[in-house]
């Protein structure tokens, strides 16, 4: 079937499941747990879900419907999914609310046994290629009071024209492929979210240009390696259109910055290993992209990167660096690695430190890696013992928090170009925002400030945050 006949027909269930809610003032509650894309594809729930006829719950006891959109890329997902149910059991019993999970760890076959043994009470597993069809799904649970599964193996199609409930007015997440062809060895995210294939360059530009018209101001493009958008597409020559000169990620960037009333680009994740100069040269040229990038190096030694199959050793990671920080001014970078990967000796680990000495990271997300079942690195023989990986990621963390401490001094009376989000979460009477660089700043200022980029003077520095001033 053609794909917008299957969203025209999601579209009548979402009428079907409208009309058997009538006048029933019933609520929902969702709970994200994943990445980036993940909190999208929440967003396309809330959009569905909310046209069905349900609002947001505001107490947790009193909850209609209850999703939750589970990601498995680390083994404290699951602990937390238990932990949830646990909870949602006791819901169940006393309101009889429509318990659904879906998303990434859906995928996995283990999961899903376990939970339709265990957690018998859970009306609706749906998973990554199935997300269009909740409207159905859900109407076939509340019309033929049956439980359902509804998970496909092979990668789905691409599917355009869902509605979507954003979280934030000012910043938009726009996903511009979905899957992953790497295979790096301890990722599990290629099995749960299949090939790689990208949307079409007209509908991502309509669905920016379309954003920029309501005001948003940042964008952040989406996907596990995003420059290598359209890549799959030429190599094995499958048409798409070409739709205002976008023929890869270099050109999306170019045309992206051209949309009136978009302010700020950014991106998650690129892999170094598909940096190519065109893309270094758009970074460069384009004002509005964002110059923090995220250069994800997950080890920093040669031998593990082989191991992990990334496709790069330490000094072409280096060089990359060396080539980006010449070519970009004011180029700050962030970076995700991982600890204690089958095999990593001390002096591996040593590298990966000595790297991150080198490149003076903005920011790092680190991880103590997680055995995933169905990935090489979860066969492979010599596994770190868990004292030592505890060890070697505190001496990490040392490392980085001193070195962010430092660079956070960098900061201080400077004055930072802010997008303001919106009140701070932890003081009614602050707003926050975030710099080009994404870091979190603190301020006193009037509500009408919320979705305007403004000058601030950086007054301190707290770890995690800064504290700024209207100039
Ligand atoms: N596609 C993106 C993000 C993948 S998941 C990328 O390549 O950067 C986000 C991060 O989780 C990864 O970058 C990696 O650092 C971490 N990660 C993935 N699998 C992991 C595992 N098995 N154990 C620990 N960390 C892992
Ligand atoms: Fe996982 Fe590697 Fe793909 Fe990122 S690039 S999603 S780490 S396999
Ligand atoms: Fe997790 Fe799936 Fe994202 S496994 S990190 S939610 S792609």
């Amino acid at each position: 079937m053609k794909i917008s006949k299957e969203i025209e027909q999601q579209k009548q269930y979402i009428e079907k499941v409208k009309e058997l809610n009538k006048d029933k003032k019933l609520t929902y509650s969702i709970l994200t747990m994943g990445c980036q894309q993940n909190e999208n594809d929440s967003e396309k729930l809330c959009g569905m879900i909310e046209q069905m006829g349900y609002v947001k719950a505001t107490n947790p006891e009193e909850v209609d419907l209850a999703v939750i959109n589970t990601c498995c890329v680390r083994e404290n997902a699951e602990d937390r999914l238990f932990g949830k149910l646990g909870e949602l059991k006791h819901l169940k019993e006393k309101r009889g609310t429509i318990v659904a999970i879906g998303g990434c760890m859906m995928q996995e076959k283990h999961i899903t046994r376990k939970i339709k043994e265990s957690y018998p009470f859970v009306d609706m597993l749906f998973g990554t290629h199935t997300l269009h069809k909740f409207p159905e799904d859900l109407y076939r649970v509340i019309e033929e009071k049956n439980k359902l599964t509804d998970i496909l193996d092979i990668e789905g199609k691409v599917y355009e024209g869902l509605p979507i409930k954003r979280d934030s007015s000012v910043k938009a997440s726009v996903t511009i492929m979905n899957g992953c062809n790497n295979f790096c060895s301890y990722c599990i995210v290629p099995y749960v979210r299949g090939r790689e294939r990208s949307r079409m360059p007209k509908d991502i530009m309509e669905e920016i240009k379309e954003l920029a018209k309501q005001g948003y101001k940042e964008i952040t493009l989406l996907g596990q390696n995003v420059n290598s958008y359209l890549r799959v597409e030429r190599e094995n020559n499958i048409q798409f259109e070409e739709y205002e000169g976008i023929n890869s990620f270099a050109t999306l960037l170019h045309a992206i910055n051209k949309v009136d009333g978009i302010e700020r680009i950014r991106f998650v994740s690129p892999h170094p290993k598909d940096f190519t100069d065109d893309v270094i040269e758009q970074i460069a040229k384009c004002d509005k992209v964002c110059k923090l990038i995220h250069l994800p190096l997950q080890s920093g030694s040669t031998e593990v990167l082989r191991v992990m199959n990334r496709k790069y050793t330490k000094q072409q990671y280096l060089n990359l660096v060396e080539k980006m920080k010449t070519r970009i001014p004011n180029l700050t970078l962030s970076t995700d690695i991982i600890v204690g990967f089958p095999g990593e000796t001390e002096e591996d680990f040593e590298d990966t430190l000595d790297v991150v000495k080198k490149v003076h990271f903005e920011q790092v997300y680190m991880f103590i890696y997680s055995r995933r079942i169905g990935t090489p690195g979860d066969k492979m023989e010599k596994q770190i013992p868990d004292e030592i990986k505890h060890k070697r990621f505190n001496r990490l963390k040392e490392l980085v928090e001193s070195q962010i401490a430092e660079n956070n001094q960098k900061y201080i009376n400077t004055i930072q170009k802010v997008l303001v989000e919106g009140k701070s979460k932890n003081n009614e009477n602050m707003l926050t925002g975030r710099t080009d660089s994404n870091k979190v700043v603190i301020f006193e200022g009037k509500d009408d400030l919320i979705n305007e980029i403004i000058n601030l003077k950086i007054v301190s520095e707290h770890m995690w945050y800064l504290r700024g001033k209207q100039v």
